[in-house]
């Protein structure tokens, strides 16, 4: 039983905490539009009481008296086991209880980074082990981060068996849960459905990427069906590479218990005499403007403070993956780096397939970890490469996979004992048949690791982009480096290994941009974020698959981070034939770039993209740094999405239309515009047009108001010469403030 405490008394300082006479504390913390409130009184138990929209000093007051939580805000499992926990533990002397009270509070600000960190420290009554609950504040973003410091002050280890980074009750009602699924190729699938008894659980095991089948991130619509622009909106992204765990709990006790953090299966930690165990951040949004609301909370927070260089303009690229594979070559680069030159593009990637010397990379089968060029078939090395680059006025950059290795490699044959494997076990190896990963574990692998970036980087400092790939998972269980009881470390230790090499390569390399690529959108997540730019949405670049995937992963990830490509028709993975126009639309919603042989390409086609390319220059502020509007979901098949983008003083909007289906005299519905200043007035251009007349409003102004009333009738198709009509449509306006 959990005792209804009424509190006896209230202060309140926005951001602060404050100490009573009384022993009660409440903890408010408040962010511009949000409120959490906790009472964390001294010697007394830790509590949970309200999270949302901000709520004033005397409502904080009356909070207790209004019935709101008033929960545990971190369940330990112990006294009354039979609720979910997010801390179980066993003691060296076999106790599996805790039973904590508050020990202290603290508030800390950093003057580095504006964020404001309060700590309720906690620890058990009669065993040393201690607790720091943390909770970091923005003074301008609406989002939360809260985390664990679990420490064992004790002699002996003690065992973690589960460690959540943070937990939230939230009010039992019509709950709606939008969280993303998917499988290679398939990414950032959106799902969405209400909350009923019993538990929801997303999870990740995959060991090394975490964002092929599932996300780590979530969103609650607290009023009924989610609405994209209206209704009360909770997020919650946990910030880990690893595996992961998200559960709602529905029971009877009037609310969805949601707990997040690391997975614990197959995870216990065992905590030695003085050791501290942090768990990754859970970071928490909340808005009342629906589910694009929570996604503009989380990006404008992710731009400022989580992603690497996120308030810079991104590049736009060429990768030549989709263009020539792994048939790499000195003139092969060179044609490319000169096509996209003469389109506009600023950057050229060469993807998989440079290395290899004694093994060659000519497949999947071979060479990894083997960083050294293949001078068959570049003769004048990387540094040829980069002078072509710098010739044709444009940034080289190249693609690694720097945790793995193959079988059929000189790294391997050198060092059996770097790959993760089970002791009396055969190897398992996964793609191309031969490819291993390596154990990062191991300090010395991490050295290993940095290595490969810091020998390109020294070598040839020019390299402007790394596309840093994984395309294995933990094939099976066992490290060759830990020791045999500390076996079950290996999901974590491997996670924290790579962090420790980022950490390395960012305080040395601070300004290389960097794509975290894993089999294509396997590492789209907050944890890897603060140390690559952006990441790879998915191998599939079929631009009507991209329109569903890029709006699921919209909903947690900037546009800026979200790299996008114009490819070939027909699609490499779909096979679907889709005009340039469709394609370019749909990559122009993203981070733009192109992958695609343009020796293929016609002039005229060139020619588009040229023009594209020039267009997206123009809009690439507000695509990238400006604030999301979802409008009309693919999810909700009615023929057609929407989105836009706005610019934050609102002065300047690019709205995106994209048919998803065709049927003759089909009723599309007409899309109301959102986010625009009701009161100033735009100006309507269409951009990448291919029609022979302009539409009817081109050139012409409307209000805020009216656009975000009625919007704008999106014609079903182009009206373009007869052989050159498809079944595709799709628009970009620039709605720019007069
Ligand atoms: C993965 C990536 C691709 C490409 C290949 C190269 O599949 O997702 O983009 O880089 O590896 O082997």
């Amino acid at each position: 039983m959990k005792f209804y405490k009424p509190l006896s008394t209230v202060i309140l300082m926005s951001g602060l905490v404050f100490a009573l006479p009384l022993k009660a504390e409440i903890v408010n913390l408040s962010t511009p539009s949000t409120s959490l409130v906790l009472d964390a009184e001294k010697g007394g138990p830790f509590r949970f009481l309200y999270y949302g929209d901000k709520i004033s000093a005397s409502d904080i007051a009356n909070l207790a008296s209004a019935g709101t939580a008033n929960r545990d805000a971190y369940p330990v499992y112990g006294n009354y086991p039979q609720g979910e926990a997010a801390l179980s533990v066993t003691h060296p002397d076999g106790n599996m209880t805790l039973d904590m009270e508050v020990a202290d509070i603290k508030t800390s600000a950093n003057e580095a980074d504006g964020s404001t960190v309060t700590t309720v420290s906690m620890r058990d009554k009669s065993y040393p082990i201690s607790l720091d609950i943390n909770y970091r504040t923005w003074p301008e973003e609406d989002v939360i981060e809260t985390w664990v410091d679990i420490t064992n002050n004790g002699k002996g280890a003690v065992t973690l068996n589960r460690f959540m980074s943070g937990y939230l009750p939230v009010r039992y009602g019509d709950v709606w849960l939008s969280s993303l699924y998917g499988s290679w190729a398939n990414e950032g699938r959106l799902n969405q459905e209400p909350l009923r008894h019993g538990v929801k659980m997303i999870k990740n095991k995959d060991g090394v990427r975490n964002s092929h089948t599932s996300h780590a991130e979530i969103m609650l619509s607290l009023d009924g069906k989610p609405m994209e622009n209206t209704g009360r909106t909770i997020g919650a992204a946990l910030c880990y590479s690893g595996n992961y765990k998200l559960f709602i709990d529905t029971d009877d006790s009037n609310y969805h218990h949601l707990f997040a953090g690391i997975n614990e299966e197959n995870s216990a930690y065992n905590l030695k005499k003085g050791e501290t165990f942090s768990t990754p951040a859970l970071a928490l949004t909340f808005s009342d403007e629906g589910l694009s609301g929570a996604s503009r909370n989380f990006h404008r927070w992710g731009r400022n403070h989580r992603l690497a260089n996120g308030n810079e303009l991104r590049k736009i690229l060429l990768n030549s993956w989709e263009g020539v594979y792994f048939d790499i070559n000195e003139e092969g680069m060179a044609q490319m780096m000169k096509d996209i030159a003469s389109m506009g593009g600023e950057l050229f990637v060469m993807d998989d397939g440079w290395f290899g010397d004694k093994y060659y990379r000519d497949n999947d089968s071979a060479s990894l970890g083997d960083w050294t060029v293949d001078t068959r078939k570049l003769p004048h090395g990387i540094q040829g490469l980069v002078d072509e680059a710098e010739k044709n006025g444009i940034k080289f950059g190249i693609w690694i996979e720097p945790e793995m290795t193959n079988s059929r490699s000189r790294l391997y044959a050198e060092h059996p004992e770097y790959i993760i494997k089970a002791e009396n076990r055969d190897i398992v190896e996964g793609r191309g048949g031969t490819q291993l990963v390596l154990d990062l574990a191991n300090p010395k692998v991490q050295d290993l690791v940095f290595n490969v970036v810091d020998t390109l980087m020294t070598k040839y400092p020019l390299i402007d982009y790394i596309k840093w790939d994984a395309n294995a998972p933990i094939m099976q269980h066992g490290s060759q480096y830990l020791t045999r009881d500390n076996q079950s470390h290996l999901y974590i230790d491997y996670h924290k290994g790579f962090e420790k090499v980022l950490d390395r390569i960012r305080a040395k390399y601070p300004d290389v941009t960097i794509q975290a690529c894993a089999s294509g959108g396997g590492r789209a997540n907050w944890g890897v974020l603060p140390w690559f730019d952006e990441f790879w949405v998915s191998d599939n670049t079929d631009a009507l698959q991209r329109v569903y995937m890029q709006w699921g992963t919209s909903y947690f990830f900037p546009a800026v981070a979200m790299a996008s490509h114009i490819s070939a028709a027909p699609n490499h993975q779909t096979f679907r034939t889709i005009p340039l126009k469709y394609r370019t639309d749909v990559a122009m919603s993203g981070r733009l770039g192109m992958e695609i042989q343009p020796k293929n390409m016609t002039d005229e086609e060139k020619d588009f993209c040229r023009r594209a390319i020039n267009t997206y220059k123009e809009i690439r502020p507000i695509v990238q740094q400006g604030d999301i509007y979802r409008l009309l979901s693919p999810y909700d098949n009615l023929g057609a999405a929407s989105l836009m983008y706005v610019s934050p003083r609102k002065d300047d909007a690019v709205y995106y239309w994209w048919k998803t289906e065709t049927f003759v005299n089909q009723q599309l519905p007409r899309v109301k515009m959102a986010g625009l200043d009701p009161d100033k007035t735009y100006t309507v251009t269409e951009l990448n047009r291919i029609d022979n007349t302009p539409l009817p409003y081109e050139g012409k102004s409307f209000t805020g108001r009216f656009l975000m009333d009625n919007g704008l009738e999106m014609p079903l198709d182009h009206n373009v010469d007869y052989h050159k009509r498809n079944d595709y449509a799709s628009r970009i306006l620039r709605l720019k403030a007069n």
